[in-house]
C-alpha cells in the first residue's frame, strides 16, 4: 500500500492537516490507534483562538461552531475576590475566541473527511517506521496492524507524527538527535463538567487565597470548571462537596458570588508541564502538535498550537507537491517553534502569575502580587494578555 502522506494519529494536528491536504489534491492515510467512538467523546480542551476559528470557517467547517460555539469578547481575572476584565476586542482591534469543545472540533473534522472518502484507520496497533531518513527514491514505510489484526506496510512520501504525547513517531529517531526541554509544575488541574446554567457570561480565571480556580462553560446546559490541586491527586480524592466548596472559597466575592451547582458528571486530573522536543524534522519525518511540544494549560493554547503547525505544513507540503520546492519543508520546524516559544512563554506566565505555588518563596510572592497589580492597572500589560490569548500570527510577518 502506498500514499503522499501518512499521518500517524487523529487528533487535532493529524485531522486538521489531513483535512487541508486533502483540500489541495494531495492524498494521506490517519493511522489512529483509538476508536472512533472514543475520539468523538474524549474530552479536553475548550477555547479556540480567532486564527482557528478563521482557519476552520475557511476550510467549510464552521456551521455547527458557528451555531453552538460561543463568542467570547472578553475574560475576567479574579483576585482576592475582585474582578479585572480583559476587553480582547477593544485591546486587539476585534479579535476574540470561540468556546467550543476539542470533541466538538474533532466530530466536525472526521465528518468532513468520512463525507470525502478519507482514508482513516482506526483501532490500529503496533504502528512503527522505518527508513524515515530516506531520499525520495527509497520512500519510508510505516508498519501496522489494522483493526482486524492484519499485518499492513504503507509507504510514503513523508510521515508526519500527530501523535501526542504518548505517541510511537520520535522513537523512531535516534534519542542523539533529539533536544528536549522541559518544565514541570507543582500542581496538576481537576476539570469537571456539570449540569448547570453558567454562572458567568465570560470565562473566569481566579487566584484565590489557596490556588487557582477557572470557570469556563460549554452550553446554556453544561458548564465547566477546573481548580488548581496536588499533582498526585486522583478524581477520587475529590468528593462533589469538596469541589464545590473549593470553588466556592476560591471564587467568592466582596458582594457574595457564588457558581451555579448541579450535578457532576465527568472528573479528570490534568498534568501541568512545558515542554518542547527539537528539531521538528527528520528526514522525512514531521513531527506536529504535542507530539512535539506541551503547554500548561492555563491560556488554552495546546490545541491552537497543533492546529497552526498542521497548517504551516500543509502549506510546505502543497509547495512541495506543487513546484517540487522543499524550502517550506525545511524552515516548516524554525517557524513553527517561534510560535510554539511564544506559547510556551504566555503559558507559563499565565500559570505562574495565577496559581499558588507551594515552594514559593516571601520574594516570589510579593513579584506575583506586584505583576498581577501591573496587570490590573495597566492597559499595556492588557493588551498584551488579549493580544497573546485570542492568538498570535501563525507565520511571518510576525
Ligand atoms: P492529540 O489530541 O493527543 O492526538 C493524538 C492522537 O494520536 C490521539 O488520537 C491518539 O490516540 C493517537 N495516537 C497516539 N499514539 C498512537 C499510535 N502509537 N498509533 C496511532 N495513533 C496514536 N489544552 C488546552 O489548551 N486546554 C485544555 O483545557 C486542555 N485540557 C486537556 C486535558 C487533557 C486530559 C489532555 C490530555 C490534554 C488537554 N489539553 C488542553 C491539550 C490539548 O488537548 C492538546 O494540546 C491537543 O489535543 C493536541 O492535539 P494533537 O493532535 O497534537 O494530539
Ligand atoms: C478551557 C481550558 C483552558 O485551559 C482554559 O485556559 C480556558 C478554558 C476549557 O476547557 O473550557
Amino acid at each position: 500500500m502506498r500514499t503522499q502522506v501518512a499521518i500517524i494519529g487523529a487528533g487535532p494536528a493529524g485531522l486538521v492537516l489531513s483535512q487541508l491536504l486533502d483540500g489541495q489534491g494531495i492524498e494521506s492515510v490517519v493511522l489512529e490507534c483509538r476508536s472512533q467512538e472514543a475520539i468523538r467523546a474524549t474530552i479536553r480542551a475548550g477555547v479556540l483562538e480567532q486564527g482557528t476559528v478563521d482557519l476552520l470557517t475557511d476550510m467549510g467547517l464552521g456551521k455547527r461552531m458557528h451555531n453552538e460555539g460561543l463568542r467570547h469578547e472578553g475574560t475576567v481575572l479574579r483576585v482576592g475576590g475582585v474582578d479585572r476584565r480583559i476587553d480582547f476586542v477593544g485591546l486587539t482591534g476585534g479579535r476574540a475566541v470561540m468556546v467550543y469543545a476539542q470533541h466538538e472540533v474533532l466530530k466536525d473534522l472526521l465528518d468532513a473527511r468520512l463525507a470525502t472518502g478519507g482514508d482513516l484507520r482506526f483501532n490500529v496497533s503496533d504502528v512503527t517506521l522505518s527508513g524515515i531518513t530516506s531520499d525520495m527514491a527509497s520512500r519510508p514505510v510505516v508498519r501496522f496492524r489494522d483493526a482486524s489484526g492484519a499485518a499492513v506496510s504503507l509507504r510514503a512520501d513523508f510521515v508526519v507524527g500527530c501523535d501526542g504525547t504518548q505517541g510511537v513517531s520520535r522513537s523512531a529517531v535516534d534519542p542523539q538527535a533529539l533536544q528536549t526541554v522541559e518544565r514541570h509544575y507543582p500542581f496538576g488541574w481537576l476539570g469537571i463538567l456539570c449540569k448547570a446554567p453558567p454562572s458567568s457570561d465570560e470565562l473566569i480565571y481566579a487566584l484565590g487565597a489557596d490556588g487557582f480556580a477557572l470557570v469556563s462553560t460549554r452550553s446554556c446546559e453544561v458548564q465547566r470548571m477546573y481548580l488548581q490541586c496536588d499533582p498526585g491527586d486522583t478524581p477520587d480524592d475529590w468528593s462533589d462537596d469538596r469541589i464545590w466548596a473549593t470553588l466556592r472559597a476560591r471564587l467568592a466575592t466582596h458582594d457574595g458570588w457564588q457558581p451555579n451547582e448541579g450535578p457532576i458528571f465527568d472528573k479528570t486530573v490534568v498534568g501541568m508541564r512545558s515542554r518542547v522536543i527539537e528539531p521538528m524534522r527528520h528526514g522525512r519525518l514531521f513531527l506536529a502538535g504535542d507530539a512535539a511540544h506541551v503547554v500548561p494549560p492555563t491560556g488554552a493554547k495546546g490545541l491552537n498550537l497543533a492546529i497552526s503547525d498542521a497548517r504551516l505544513l500543509a502549506r510546505a507540503l502543497t509547495r512541495f507537491y506543487r513546484d517540487g520546492n522543499e524550502d517550506l519543508l525545511d524552515t516548516y520546524g524554525p517557524t513553527a517553534l517561534r510560535r510554539i516559544w511564544r506559547a510556551q512563554r504566555f503559558s507559563t506566565w499565565m500559570t505562574t502569575l495565577l496559581h499558588r505555588f507551594p515552594d514559593a518563596d516571601a520574594y516570589a510572592r510579593k513579584l506575583q502580587d506586584a505583576d498581577l497589580d501591573y496587570l490590573t492597572r495597566s492597559r499595556a500589560a492588557c493588551t498584551t494578555l488579549a493580544e497573546n490569548y485570542v492568538g498570535l500570527p501563525v507565520a511571518p510577518p510576525w
